[in-house]
């Protein structure tokens, strides 16, 4: 058996798409749950990017233990430093350093010469080494630099100790046959003496395509995320790479992961209630059509024999459709039990809140399932501090000619606060009573509203993004709730604890002071 080792950069390129932003908390539920999923390597961030990026790898190094956890850092001293000091804790820890190395990007971004480029790679392996034994080293743009200069640079990281070399492909230019036959020319270059790894965007559409090409040419590791995610058109599909592998081992064998197949689903259904942004519905594997049979012949063929329209069965991949959990009168046991079947890891606190609010649920909705369980953990749950707290939130009635208003009761520093607004519309009264009680002006930028199930009495999703400072990026906040006014309020005041919690707790926590 030959085994690729899975990289998982959910948490940093996979964040790098547009709103995809996650707070610790979430991004600490997602690094578990890749755990659980069997990731050889989780990309926890980029340490000096900020001090959230920070105090999340941080925070994953010291709970996670089974897979490597990684930070990325450019080919700079203060990159490096923060990447070392935030993954000290980690059992098992990696840097990541990269450099740019094709014509345009060191001539336009870097304004540096190849050589300066080799010479600033090697110091950068060099001082990472100083912080952990495993060090990565990524060529960017190798896609579209030259392989003999490619081939310079390898062998002079590896002289220092470089021990996985990443060959990413990061406009998505390469065709696979193309991006096949460069990883073969480099793995026989390097030979045993590191481990090639390839890093596949997906601009058109071949991120898969290209990494399974580079398996078989010789790649000992790949880099993707859960559901694509990553800069602009993503990156290679972890579920893809590995159910291709899996399904294919005809073709593959005796190359094998070591993922755990059955925490497919579970970890995409988390990603994508964590950052608010659902594949695409017939998008390979976790897609809501991927099992979907609509016509007649394919429906009477699944029936008769699966295998006829099914070349993977839902099951594998922890996908159970007939699924109708708990009920009205389930236990706390029973609930406990489904909680971690779905793949959350939670503390006694967290479950008896989650159980209540599952009883609750249970009095609104005649049916539960799997997903209500999963949006209620992800939005009720895993979630930051409450600086501000929605206590109530009425709504006056809609009458044609009416005046819409909304008056809502908000818990801030025990202190508990009653106000009501008018506006343009409900929505309009709710965004404007919240600022006045928060003492806020919040720019809605983006505002989204999904059912979670079927059924006129399904939960309803709010996401929101909001942008409540011209000097700094728009926040995302979540809201669920049976009622979609109600869900709104809660996304709102959901994206101001975060806006708060960014600037607020870091700056207590001093992380700012240690000019990372
Ligand atoms: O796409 C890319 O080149 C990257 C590197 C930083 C590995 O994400
Ligand atoms: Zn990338």
């Amino acid at each position: 058996m030959i085994p690729i080792k899975i990289f998982d950069t959910t948490l940093r390129d996979g964040e790098q798409s547009p709103g995809a932003s996650m707070n610790i908390e979430e991004k600490i539920q997602i690094a578990l749950q890749l755990e659980k999923l069997g990731v050889d390597i989780i990309e926890a961030g980029f340490a000096a990017a900020s001090p959230g990026d920070f105090e999340a790898i941080s925070r994953i190094s010291s709970i996670v233990k089974n897979s490597t956890i990684c930070s990325l850092a450019r080919a700079v001293q203060n990159d490096i430093k923060a990447a070392g000091e935030a993954i000290k804790e980690a059992p098992k820890r990696r840097i990541h350093t990269f450099i740019a190395t094709s014509p345009i990007h060191m001539q336009y971004k870097l304004k540096m010469s190849p050589d300066e480029v080799v010479k600033r790679a090697v110091e950068a392996v060099a001082y990472a080494k100083t912080f952990c034994e495993d060090v990565e080293f990524s060529c960017e743009d190798a896609g579209r630099s030259d392989i003999g200069f490619l081939k310079e640079i390898l062998d002079a990281v590896i002289e220092v100790g470089a021990n996985t070399l990443n060959i990413p492909d990061t406009v998505g230019y390469r065709l696979p046959h193309e991006m096949g036959a460069m990883i073969k020319e480099l793995s026989e270059f390097v030979n045993d003496r590191a481990i090639i790894s390839v890093h596949c965007h997906n601009d058109l559409g071949l991120a898969v395509a290209n990494t399974l090409e580079c398996v078989v040419n010789g790649a000992r590791q790949v880099e993707c995320t859960i559901n694509g995610l990553g800069e602009r058109a993503g990156n290679a599909a972890l579920e893809e790479i590995v159910m291709a592998i899996k399904t294919r081992a005809d073709y593959f064998a005796p190359i094998v992961t070591n993922i755990n197949f059955k925490e497919i689903y579970p970890t995409s259904r988390l990603v994508a209630s964590v950052t608010g942004i659902e594949p695409q519905p017939n998008k390979a594997i976790v897609g809501k059509n991927a099992f979907a049979h609509e016509s007649g012949i394919h429906q009477d063929g699944v029936l008769k024999h699966q295998e006829t329209y099914e070349i993977i069965n839902a099951k594998d991949i922890g996908l159970d459709k007939n699924s109708i959990v708990l009920g009205k009168h389930s236990g706390r046991h029973a609930f406990k039990d489904k909680l971690s079947t779905l793949g959350y890891s939670l503390t006694e606190d967290e479950i008896n809140e989650a159980f209540t609010r599952f009883k609750i649920l249970c009095d609104k909705k005649k049916e539960i399932f799997d997903d209500d369980i999963r949006a209620l953990v992800a939005e009720e749950i895993v979630k930051i501090p409450q600086i501000f707290e929605l206590v109530t939130l009425q709504l006056s009635d809609c009458v044609p000619g009416g005046v819409p208003s909304a008056a809502v009761t908000i818990r801030h520093d025990d202190k508990e606060t009653t106000d009501a607004a008018i506006g343009n519309g409900t929505m309009d009264a709710v965004f404007k009573v919240i600022d006045r009680v928060c003492g806020v002006n919040g720019e809605l930028k983006d505002y989204k509203v999904e059912a979670v199930t079927q059924g006129k009495d399904a939960l309803a999703k709010v996401v929101v993004k909001v942008a409540f400072d011209e000097s700094k990026p728009a926040v995302m906040g979540h809201g669920l709730s049976v009622d979609t006014m109600l869900a709104t309020a809660k996304a709102y005041i959901g994206a101001l604890n975060n806006y708060m919690h960014m600037k607020e707790g870091l700056r207590m926590k001093g992380l700012e002071k240690k000019g990372i």
